[in-house]
């Protein structure tokens, strides 16, 4: 067995080495990294991975720095957070387990996780299967603010119990919503069938196997800065500097989107996904049938996972189908693509796969933490692509600086109206803690500077709450950190604002209320004094856990 096991190993590296260098001509390759070289110059982007797997061979490169202030550069072992690239590897964790346990994807969760779990509603609770909650389909609030704020002191199991307080958006398998959270709870149902946890359980059933030894997990902020890790960088004020450290620490929902890999290790990937779920030792670790589902559309994406370049207003079109599970499928020009991008903060990235075309790329990127990064990686895979399918690339050095330009102007998004502010005459009685079952807790404080507004601290976020001509209408600004500033900021340098709802009891505030868009309560808990207020007690109130930020 170990000597069999040797021998294949060999063959493979001696097959590797003797056709490396295949997947490119010397022409292309220059070309591509022209192209690469520029992109990340007028994009303002630190630094990209990309990696691209055809036939059996593998071309991967570094471009930009890892490290800025010590000189490092990227290669192809430098480590990435792939972010939303990590749900695929929990699908195929839930996947050897099912079959471990004569499952499929029709498993209903809550059989899986026992009475002590539930959603919102009965019916939910009893019909839920897997397949639904890995498509984003239950209909459940995404939680928008959740995963930005954060958690504190809040365990995996704990939280995922009180995923029963999630309120609906949406009736039930009728809309796509993506939900960082379904897939924290699926984490969770892999935690119960494999008894262990979801780090221990992707890292020996998973990435070891597939022989992504490099791969990681970031677990904590430190993770970002250890060796051969690219640094997470903004572009600022004209120049790149450090990112906000503390908001690389997303548990317990790492199952969503915790994974550091390079580019080494994801064509490894690439190969395993073509190869259905066979390893490159021989080993068939992924029922090929389960993995099959889990690339087919389950239900339309609406646009909400990228803007689909659609003919005629560009040249080619490239359209999304919908939504397997963990893989958007979509159609480029004409050829079909499994995909799916990840993005946490600093880090971009993309995987793009041709399972009938025997191809795949990966990209993944360090700064600026500006839409701009998602466009270089776009044109990158744009090019590429159409050099690996034998066609004439959309996209050259100059577009993908300009793109959307020539095809669409850039700035075309929306201006909020701008709503008049009320001069604030009881703003103490605002003041306080109010708590959430769901998600962090909000701080509200008075603002010193200015008696039309408050100030507010939601786990890691903080900003502004500027009132209106409603009496305790508020509308909420996220003001730091400047990674999320930014993104809800549109081309016309307004930020999106979502409103804020403060809600009495008798003469005094009880409650503040979330929309987004579905109303959410958070519970007062301590008034401006800082003495409790209707204390969070398990006893009285089950399920009821201090989710404190
Ligand atoms: C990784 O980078 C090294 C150094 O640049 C190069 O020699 C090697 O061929 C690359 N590996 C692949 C698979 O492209
Ligand atoms: C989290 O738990 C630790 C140890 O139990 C405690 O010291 C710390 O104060 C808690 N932090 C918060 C924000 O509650
Ligand atoms: C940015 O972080 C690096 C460590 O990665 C450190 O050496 C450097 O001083 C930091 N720069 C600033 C401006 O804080
Ligand atoms: C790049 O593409 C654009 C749009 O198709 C075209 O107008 C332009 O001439 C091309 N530039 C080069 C240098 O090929
Ligand atoms: C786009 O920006 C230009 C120049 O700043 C401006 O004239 C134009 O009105 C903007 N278009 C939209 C749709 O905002
Ligand atoms: C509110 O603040 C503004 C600007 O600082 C000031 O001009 C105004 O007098 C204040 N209004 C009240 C009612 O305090
Ligand atoms: C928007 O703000 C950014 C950063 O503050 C600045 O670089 C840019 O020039 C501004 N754009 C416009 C159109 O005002
Ligand atoms: C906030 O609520 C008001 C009143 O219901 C509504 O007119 C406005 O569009 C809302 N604003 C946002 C940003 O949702
Ligand atoms: C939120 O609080 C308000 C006021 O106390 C209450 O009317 C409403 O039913 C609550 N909503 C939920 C979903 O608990």
């Amino acid at each position: 067995m170990g000597a069999y096991k040797q021998c294949t190993f060999i063959l493979t590296l001696s097959l590797s080495v003797a056709v490396s260098g295949s997947v490119f001509d010397v022409a292309t390759i220059t070309e591509i990294e022209q192209l690469v070289t520029k992109a990340l110059e007028c994009r303002h982007v630190a630094g990209m991975t990309l990696s691209v797997f055809k036939g059996g061979d593998v071309w991967s490169r570094g471009f930009g720095s890892a490290d800025i202030s010590a000189g490092t550069p990227v290669d192809n072992s430098t480590l990435f957070n792939i972010g939303s690239v990590t749900k695929s590897f929990t699908m195929v964790l839930l996947g050897i387990l099912l079959t471990e346990k004569k499952l499929d994807w029709t498993a209903k969760v809550m059989d899986i996780l026992g009475p002590e779990y539930g959603f919102v509603d009965e019916y939910r609770t009893r019909e839920s299967t897997l397949k639904d909650l890995l498509s984003h389909r239950t209909g459940l609030d995404s939680l928008g603010l959740g995963f930005l704020a954060g958690f504190s002191n809040v365990t995996r199991e704990q939280l995922c119990k009180n995923m029963k307080f999630v309120p609906e958006r949406m009736p039930f398998r009728d809309t796509f919503i993506y939900s960082n959270f379904m897939y924290m709870l699926l984490g969770h149902v892999a935690e119960k069938l494999g008894g262990d946890t979801w780090e221990n359980l992707v890292t020996s059933r998973v990435l070891q196997p597939i022989g992504m030894t490099s791969s990681k997990l970031m677990l904590k902020p430190a993770d970002a800065y250890q060796m051969k890790t690219a640094r997470p960088y903004i572009y600022k004020d004209g120049m790149f500097q450090n990112g906000t450290k503390e908001i690389y620490d997303f548990h317990p929902m790492e199952p969503a989107g915790a994974i550091l890999s390079n580019g080494v290790d994801m064509a490894k990937y690439i190969r395993f996904i073509i190869n259905m779920g066979k390893t490159d030792k021989g080993e068939q670790l992924l029922d090929p049938e389960l993995l099959k589902r889990s690339l087919f559309a389950v239900i339309p994406v609406d646009g909400e996972v990228n803007q689909n370049l659609k003919r005629p207003e560009f040249p080619v079109s490239d359209i999304d189908l919908g939504y397997g599970q963990g893989w958007i499928e979509s159609v480029y020009r004409g050829y079909h693509l499994i995909r799916h991008s990840g993005g946490v903060f600093s880090y971009i990235t993309d995987l793009w796969i041709f399972p009938e075309h025997n191809f795949g790329l990966f990209a993944s990127t360090n700064g600026p933490a500006l839409d701009s990064q998602f466009l270089a990686i776009s044109a990158t895979f744009d090019h590429v692509t159409d050099r690996l399918l034998g066609l004439e690339p959309w996209i050259n050095t100059t577009t993908a600086c300009t793109f959307p330009e020539p095809w669409r102007t850039a700035n075309d998004s929306a201006i909020p109206p701008v709503e008049n502010a009320a001069v604030l005459t009881n703003a103490k009685k605002y003041e306080g803690f109010y708590s959430s079952l769901i998600l962090s807790g909000i701080r509200i404080e008075l603002d010193g500077t200015s008696n039309t507004s408050l100030r507010f601290k939601m786990g890691k976020l903080g900003g502004i709450l500027y009132s209106t001509l409603d009496k305790d209408r508020f509308l909420m600004e996220i003001r730091t950190p400047w990674e999320f500033y930014v993104s809800s900021m549109d081309k016309n340098n307004v930020t999106a604002k979502t409103n804020v709802t403060f809600i009495w009891d008798g003469d005094h505030v009880n409650t503040l209320q979330t929309h987004s868009p579905v109303p959410l309560n958070f519970t007062r808990r301590t008034h401006a004094g800082g003495e409790a207020a209707n204390a969070c007690d398990p006893r009285s109130h089950p399920g009821c856990i201090s989710i404190v930020g």
